[in-house]
C-alpha cells in the first residue's frame, strides 16, 4: 500500500521494516478516542473558519459512519496500515474523497496520538478506580461480618499479639483507599489536552485549542507544544499507581495463600476460585491468588519499560515513544483482570474462625498483656517484660500456655500476681483492652469501618 508520506521517497518501505514500524495491532484499541478527537478537531476547525460547513458535514458524517462500522464489526482494521490514525484517515478519504484529506489540517500524528492515549487512559483509569471501590467495599463487608473473629497478629510471621480478622482486613481497605487517591491524583495532573501542539512547534492556523480541550472534558491545554507531544509522565504515574495496587494485591494474595494452607486453615476459598491437581486428588490450589501475585512482576516491568524508554530520548517526539502503549495497555489490562477475579474471590472466601482462635491460643501472644498487667500494678515495664520472658520459657519447658499455669507457679515469679491475671490475659480481653485509635479494639474497629464507609461515599 502507498504510504501517505510516500511523496518524498523513491523506494517503498521494506516489508519487514514496515511490519516492525506498524502499531495498528495494538493502537487500534484507541479507535473510539481517535475518532472522537478528530470529530472535535473538525468542529473546531470549522468554528475557526478553517473548514467550511460542507467540509465539516462530510467529515462528521464520514467519521461517524466509520465509528459505527467499527463498533458493529462491519469494518475491519487494515493490518497493513501504519497505525490507527493513518487507518481512520485513509478510510475517511475512501468514503468521502478529498474532503477526508482536509481533516489533518493544523494537526500532526504526534499530538493526535498524545491526545488519544490520554483519552483512552482516562477511561481505563476510571474503570480501575471503580473496581478498587468495589474491592474496598467487599473487604470492608467481610471485616464487618468478622469483628468477633480473634486471630494471631504476626510480625516476622511469628505470632505476636491477638487481633481480629476484621482489623487485619481493614488494613487492606486503607491501602486500597490510598491506591484510589493515587490514581485520582494522576488523573488530575494528566487532564490537559495536547491537541493543537501539532508536530512540536504549534501551527500557523488560527485554531482554538481551548475549545477542543473543553469539549473533550479536559481542564485546559498543555501549555507548551513541545511538552505536549513529548510528555508521557502520566503513563509513568499511572503505571506507578498500578504497580502499587498490584503490590498490595500481591501481599493480600500471599496471605490468602498462607491462610488457605492446611498449616493455617484460617480461610476456605470457594471452589469456583480454586483449581485441582492433575495427579494429587486431594489438592485445592489457590491459583487465582498465585496468579495475581505472579502478574505483579509484569506491571512493575511495564513501569520500568516506560521509564527506560523515555530516559534517553531528546525532545520532542521520537518513534521510541510508540512503545509507551503496549506497556501501559498491558499494565492496565493486568490490573483490571486481577481485580475482576480478586473481588469475587475475596467475597466468596469463608473465614474459619475456630482455627483462627485456636492459633491465637498458642504462641504466647498474650505475653505483652501479662507484662502490662504487672506494669499496671506498679512494676516498671522492663522488669515486667523480663519476668514474663522467664515465665514463657518455663511454660515452653512444661508444654503449657500462660492461662494453664497455676497462680501458685505465677507467685514464685512475683507477689503482684493475683487471680485476676487470667481474665487479663484472655484473648477476648486482650483485644477489648486495646483502646487506642486505630487499634484492634472492638470500638476502634467499628470506627475504622465507619471511616471506610465514609471514604467510599
Ligand atoms: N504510531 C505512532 C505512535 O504510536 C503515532 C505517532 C507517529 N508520529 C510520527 N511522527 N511518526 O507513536
Amino acid at each position: 500500500m502507498d504510504k501517505m508520506w510516500a511523496g518524498r521517497f523513491e523506494k517503498a518501505l521494506d516489508k519487514q521494516a514496515d511490519d516492525f514500524n506498524s502499531s495498528i495491532h495494538f493502537d487500534s484499541k484507541m479507535y473510539k478516542q481517535d475518532i472522537r478527537g478528530s470529530l472535535e478537531h473538525a468542529l473546531m476547525l470549522t468554528t475557526c473558519g478553517i473548514l467550511n460547513q460542507t467540509e465539516y458535514e462530510k467529515i462528521n458524517e464520514g467519521l461517524n459512519s466509520i465509528l459505527d462500522d467499527l463498533d458493529s464489526g462491519a469494518l475491519a482494521f487494515d493490518m497493513d496500515a501504519e497505525d490507527i490514525h493513518m487507518f481512520v484517515e485513509a478510510e475517511l478519504t475512501k468514503r468521502i474523497g478529498d474532503y477526508g484529506k482536509k481533516l489533518h489540517t493544523a494537526r500532526s500524528r504526534n499530538d493526535q496520538v498524545a491526545l488519544d492515549l490520554r483519552l483512552y487512559m482516562r477511561d481505563e483509569a476510571n474503570k480501575i478506580i471503580n473496581l478498587l471501590c468495589e474491592l474496598v467495599c467487599v473487604v470492608k463487608d467481610k471485616a464487618k461480618e468478622n469483628q468477633d473473629a480473634i486471630m494471631p497478629g504476626y510480625t516476622h510471621l511469628q505470632r505476636a499479639q491477638p487481633i481480629t480478622f476484621a482489623h487485619h482486613l481493614l488494613a487492606y481497605c486503607m491501602m486500597l483507599l490510598r491506591d484510589i487517591t493515587r490514581v485520582q491524583d494522576a488523573l488530575k495532573r494528566m487532564n490537559y489536552s495536547p491537541l493543537g501542539s501539532c508536530a512540536l512547534a504549534g501551527t500557523t492556523y488560527p485554531t482554538n485549542r481551548d475549545m477542543v480541550a473543553k469539549n473533550l472534558g479536559f481542564d485546559g491545554v498543555c501549555m507548551n507544544s513541545i511538552d505536549g507531544v513529548s510528555d508521557r509522565d502520566y503513563c509513568i504515574e499511572l503505571e506507578g499507581a498500578f504497580s502499587t495496587i498490584m503490590m498490595h494485591l500481591s501481599r493480600f494474595s500471599e496471605e490468602i495463600i498462607l491462610w488457605s494452607s492446611w498449616e493455617f486453615k484460617f480461610v476456605e476459598l470457594d471452589d469456583s476460585y480454586t483449581t485441582g491437581s492433575s495427579i494429587m486428588p486431594q489438592k485445592k490450589n489457590p491459583d487465582m491468588a498465585e496468579l495475581v501475585r505472579g502478574k505483579t512482576g509484569r506491571v512493575y516491568g511495564d513501569l520500568m519499560a516506560t521509564l527506560t524508554m523515555l530516559k534517553g530520548i531528546p525532545l520532542a517526539y521520537n518513534k521510541d515513544m510508540q512503545e509507551d502503549k503496549e506497556a501501559i495497555f498491558d499494565a492496565t489490562e493486568t490490573v483490571i483482570k486481577c481485580l475482576e477475579v480478586f473481588i469475587p474471590m475475596v467475597k466468596t472466601m469463608t473465614p474459619i474462625k475456630g482455627n483462627m482462635y485456636k492459633a491465637a491460643g498458642k504462641g504466647f501472644i498474650n505475653a505483652t498483656d501479662l507484662a502490662d498487667y504487672l506494669t499496671k500494678k506498679g512494676m516498671p515495664f522492663r522488669s515486667a517484660y523480663k519476668i514474663v520472658g522467664t515465665i514463657v520459657a518455663e511454660c515452653i519447658r512444661n508444654d503449657i500456655t500462660l492461662d494453664q499455669m497455676s497462680l501458685e507457679a505465677y507467685k514464685k515469679h512475683s507477689d503482684l500476681f493475683e487471680n485476676d491475671l487470667y481474665e487479663e490475659i484472655s484473648l477476648e480481653s486482650c483485644v477489648a483492652k486495646r483502646i487506642s485509635k486505630g487499634s484492634t479494639g472492638y470500638d476502634s474497629v467499628k470506627e475504622q469501618i465507619a471511616y471506610v464507609e465514609e471514604q467510599l461515599k
